[in-house]
């Protein structure tokens, strides 16, 4: 074996993935009440946006070859259904019209669809007299949120709630508002993770009581459970399929691709991400060459597309 090894041509002539600029998805966060960018001190290098500096950032994006990008919201206002993320001037629709306007069909504009970012409490639904959420009556806001986005120009909404029956609930609404054409992607094997305690400052979300959310995501003890969220949500009509985070759960992402024919993305989510940025900030490990490692073993494990936090660092490497 060690004969294919001697040259960077055999090398590359024998790699069995390669990373592209076509495999990346940039999240990008969109703030309603500010004029100017702000930084988020826990995600080095990513900051939310105003609706001007976000086309800014797009620009950028798109001139490096990212091919596609994801939205998250940071309402002014939240109340306990979340109904900011249904308003057609609520600050995810906003962005998303600018966007389409602007790229058109070049850009894949994706928008993550759940209510957690616009809720006073903090929670992925509504919640009940016990403090749990209703799973089925959070479908109703989600279809609301879904026909939102779409009206908005959004290509593929992408439901990250956890709630059973989601994808169904969404498929129904888009088709009713005449949106056949737009896409689900499921985050259809999701965790309940530490890493996302970046994100959660990046959106401003505390969950009220000190709570989680294992109510709903998935416990990192399971395997098979997730296989069996993907299989539902396939059925239901997911058009792709998501596992989240990425790099401890390799082998879900192996177990889906053996299984599924259809798009399979990963989530290299905010604490990941921030553990690689913290190291390479402490001269630790060499941050590029880590997220070139970790991004190639999504695609090794069977990702065909991943939403991460390194878009535009990676298509600078690549470029
Ligand atoms: C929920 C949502 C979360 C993330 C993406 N969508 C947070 C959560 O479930 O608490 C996390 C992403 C990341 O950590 O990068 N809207």
């Amino acid at each position: 074996m060690r004969r294919l090894r001697q040259t960077d041509a055999i090398r590359n002539l024998v790699a069995e993935v390669n990373l592209t600029v076509n495999d990346l998805v940039a999240p990008l966060f969109v703030r309603e009440d500010i004029t100017d960018s702000v930084p988020i001190s826990s995600l080095p290098g990513v900051s939310q946006h105003s609706q001007d500096s976000l086309l800014g950032e797009v620009d950028r994006l798109g001139s490096m070859g990212v091919p596609a990008v994801i939205l998250f919201g940071i309402p002014a206002e939240k109340d306990p259904e979340g109904s900011q993320a249904w308003n057609p001037d609520g600050v995810v629709q906003v962005a998303l019209r600018n966007l389409r306007e602007r790229f058109g069909d070049d850009l894949v504009i994706m928008a993550d669809l759940c209510v957690d970012e616009y809720t006073s409490h903090g929670h992925c639904g509504i919640v009940d007299g016990n403090g749990r959420v209703d799973n089925d009556e959070t479908l109703d806001l989600y279809a609301n949120a879904a026909v939102a986005q779409a009206d908005a120009g959004a290509h593929i909404v992408a439901p990250s709630g956890m709630m059973d029956g989601q994808v169904l609930a969404i498929r129904d609404a888009l088709d009713e508002a005449e949106h056949p054409d737009v896409a689900i992607l499921a985050y259809s094997a999701k965790y309940a993770s530490a890493f996302y305690g970046p994100f959660r400052d990046a959106v401003d979300v505390t969950i009220v009581d000190g709570g989680n959310r294992a109510g709903y995501q998935q416990d990192w003890r399971n395997g098979r459970e997730a296989l069996e969220e993907i299989r539902l949500d396939v059925g239901e009509g997911a058009d792709m399929i998501m596992v989240k985070p990425a790099m401890s759960y390799l082998d879900i992402i192996t177990r889906a691709r053996m299984e599924l024919d259809i798009p399979i993305a990963a989530y290299h989510v905010s604490g990941e991400y921030a553990m690689v940025k913290a190291a390479a900030a402490n001269g630790w490990i060499d941050g590029d060459l880590v997220a070139m490692e970790q991004l190639t073993a999504i695609k090794r494990a069977g990702a065909d597309f991943i939403l991460t936090y390194f878009a535009a660092d990676v298509a600078a490497q690549l470029g």
